[in-house]
């Protein structure tokens, strides 16, 4: 498939990247970009050879967030019949665990992007915020409660209130990334990242996904069932059997994502 907003490659075995590619622009989430950006990670998610994602920008932008000039002329009819797009791009349907590598502008949408992934590897040069307060809005996929989550109440209001924009510094610090790296490096950072998810058992790794991220949707004692459920369900894989022969015979398993 050729698109004309992404670019999609392998950067490492069992690693898919998809590159928002709108740079005149700073990658605005645009529908056509979206949908494109969508397919090509529902294509990732179902191909077995891939154990993890990579969505990235370019270093100046990961996304300066939606397109306010597709944005301007829709109603809040027009709005209420298109689906949010963190929504659209559905990440949480994906079974693959997402690293969101950042460089640059991750604002308002964009934030909200990177925020929905499973981790976030940032470059020095990373700016985060949510400045929809700017345009008379506030963020509409999902920056009140994931931001407010990631790093409390006191800074989400701050940030949201007062367009405060937070380096890949704060971010570590509070909370909202996994990594900070120099610009040169943060790519390799993030595919490093990538690689040993992908070289882990795809089953467990979708099954241990699921339950992290019920720990954002339900009572802890709900949670705690869930988990209980998908550590039985791991029970039943092949990748089990093989993890714990592998141990016991001091050898590297060999997972058959089954
Ligand atoms: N939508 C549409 N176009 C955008 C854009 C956006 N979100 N952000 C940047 N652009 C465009 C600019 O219009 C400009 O295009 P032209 O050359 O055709 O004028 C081009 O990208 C470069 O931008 P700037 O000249 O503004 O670049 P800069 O380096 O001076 O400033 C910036 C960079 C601070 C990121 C600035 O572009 C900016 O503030 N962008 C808007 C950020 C924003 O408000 N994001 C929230 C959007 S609303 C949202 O996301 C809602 C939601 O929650 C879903």
């Amino acid at each position: 498939m050729t698109y004309e907003f992404i670019l999609v490659d392998q950067p490492a075995a069992g690693v898919g990247r998809v590159q928002l590619n709108r740079p005149q622009a700073l990658n605005a989430l645009s529908s056509p970009l979206l949908d494109e950006v969508m397919a090509a990670m529902r294509a990732f998610n179902s191909d077995d050879g891939i154990g993890a994602l990579i969505l990235t920008g370019n270093d100046k932008a990961f996304a300066a967030g939606a397109d306010i000039k597709e944005m301007e002329g829709k109603t809040a009819i027009d709005m209420l019949m298109t689906r949010s797009l963190t929504d659209r791009l559905d990440l949480k349907m994906h079974s693959k665990p997402i690293i969101a590598a950042v460089s640059g502008y991750a604002l308002g949408g964009g934030c909200e992007i990177a925020m929905s992934c499973d981790m976030i590897v940032a470059s020095e040069t990373a700016v985060f915020g949510q400045p929809e307060i700017n345009l008379g809005i506030l963020p509409g996929a999902g920056g009140t409660q994931r931001l407010t989550r990631s790093v409390g109440k006191a800074l989400a209001m701050e940030i949201m209130l007062t367009d405060r924009r937070l380096s890949a510094e704060e971010a570590l610090r509070y909370g909202l990334v996994n990594r900070v790296a120099p610009l040169d490096e943060y790519m390799d950072v993030a595919i490093n990242i990538a690689q040993k998810v992908a070289g882990k058992s795809q089953v467990a790794a979708r099954l241990t996904k699921e339950a992290i991220n019920q720990a954002y949707e339900t009572s802890l004692e709900t949670g705690l069932a869930f988990e209980r459920r998908n550590f039985l369900l791991a029970f039943g894989s092949e990748d089990k059997s093989e993890g714990m022969r592998a141990f016991i015979e001091k050898r590297r398993p060999a997972w058959r994502n089954r």
